[in-house]
């Protein structure tokens, strides 16, 4: 079957693939505290599931897949299935999203399965602050995960940063000397009106932050390769990279190259709009790989031109953790 391409000639390549809707930290504009309304396990796509959908992507032609989630370190034997996916025919590229709570614990596991590139959210450096916004205490968790990570040789690692109105917004430039310092990529991202917690964080319009980032740290146009949506400047010599994530201020979805799988295996053609094909559903009625090839083509030709999280916000009810990150 030939290649993965929507209705608006843009070439589908990249699979964000959730393993678990479950997440151990409460991210204010994220996961409600109190929250129960998880997904049932038996709702979670087996591993021999998993296998068989991204391997059917495989085929049609994309090469690179996430993990995330939730937070896909709290799904048991991750490690394990990162092994099985990088094994598949066609998938040359694995990578992983996490808040590295967890990561000292696996990341040398997870190096040797195959993922190579890692991205790790962490809004803040200062702990009461960290605490405040994740609802837990945890930032010398994430600093010893990022420092096994670094020894087990990921590269890149890349730093998430949401910035947050009237909470870490005033950090960012402690957030560039910390990652310049390290090594890290830094990439700064506008929230997202996700459910009612992305909906009351305080949005902060980041072309502004970017002019005075710009100017402080002395950076240039920058170009950093992946097929993200993240615009980047760099430091003069190329050793700094920052990336811009900006869904409300300068949407990118003309190059959307992705879409989303949830944990309960629901195909999200688009981040910000509801359609959807119910895999699970398929998979669990028996479908054979070219009726599953079939149907993926078919969903992603009625893939959604974008988001409308500027003129629309108040459009999708669910969080971010249940379509995965
Ligand atoms: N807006 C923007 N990003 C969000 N994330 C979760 N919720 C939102 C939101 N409402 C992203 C963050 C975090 C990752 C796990 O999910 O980037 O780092
Ligand atoms: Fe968990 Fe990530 Fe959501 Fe924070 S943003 S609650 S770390 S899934």
């Amino acid at each position: 079957m030939t290649a993965l391409q929507d209705s608006f000639g843009r070439k589908i390549e990249y699979l964000r693939l959730s393993v678990t809707d479950r997440c151990d930290l409460r991210c204010s504009y994220c996961i409600p505290k109190g929250f129960h309304d998880f997904e049932m396990p038996e709702h979670w796509l087996t591993f021999d599931e998993i296998e068989r959908v991204v391997a059917a992507f495989a085929r049609l032609g994309v090469a690179r897949v996430r993990l995330t989630g939730g937070e896909p370190l709290t799904r048991p034997r991750i490690a394990e299935l990162a092994q099985r996916l990088y094994a598949l025919p066609g998938v040359n590229d694995l990578s992983l999203s996490t808040n590295a709570t967890l990561l000292a614990r696996h990341a040398a596991d997870l190096h040797a399965a195959g993922i190579s590139r890692l991205n790790v959210s962490l809004d803040s450096l200062d702990a009461p602050l960290l605490a405040c916004i994740t609802g837990r205490d945890c930032l010398s968790q994430i600093l010893d995960g990022l420092t096994a990570a670094k020894l087990a040789g990921f590269s890149p690692i890349k730093i998430n940063m949401v910035v947050l109105g009237g909470e870490n917004e005033h950090e960012v430039e402690s957030m560039v000397e910390f990652c310049m310092k390290h090594g890290f990529i830094l990439r700064l991202i506008e929230t997202m009106p996700m459910g009612e917690t992305g909906r009351s964080a305080r949005f902060v319009d980041l072309q502004a932050v970017r002019q005075r980032l710009q100017q402080r740290f002395r950076l240039i146009d920058g170009v950093v390769s992946g097929g993200g949506p993240a615009r980047y400047l760099q430091s003069a010599d190329g050793s700094f990279s920052l990336g811009f994530i900006t869904p409300i201020s300068q949407h990118f979805c003309d190059t959307c190259n992705r879409v989303r799988l949830s944990a309960d295996g629901i195909l999200y053609l688009c981040l910000g709009q509801e359609d959807t094909l119910d895999l699970r559903s398929l998979l669990r009625d028996g479908i054979n790989d070219a009726q599953l090839e079939a149907a993926i083509h078919a969903a992603i030709a009625r893939k959604p031109e974008r988001h409308e999280f500027k003129d629309q916000p108040g459009k999708i009810v669910r969080i971010m953790s249940q379509t995965g990150g």
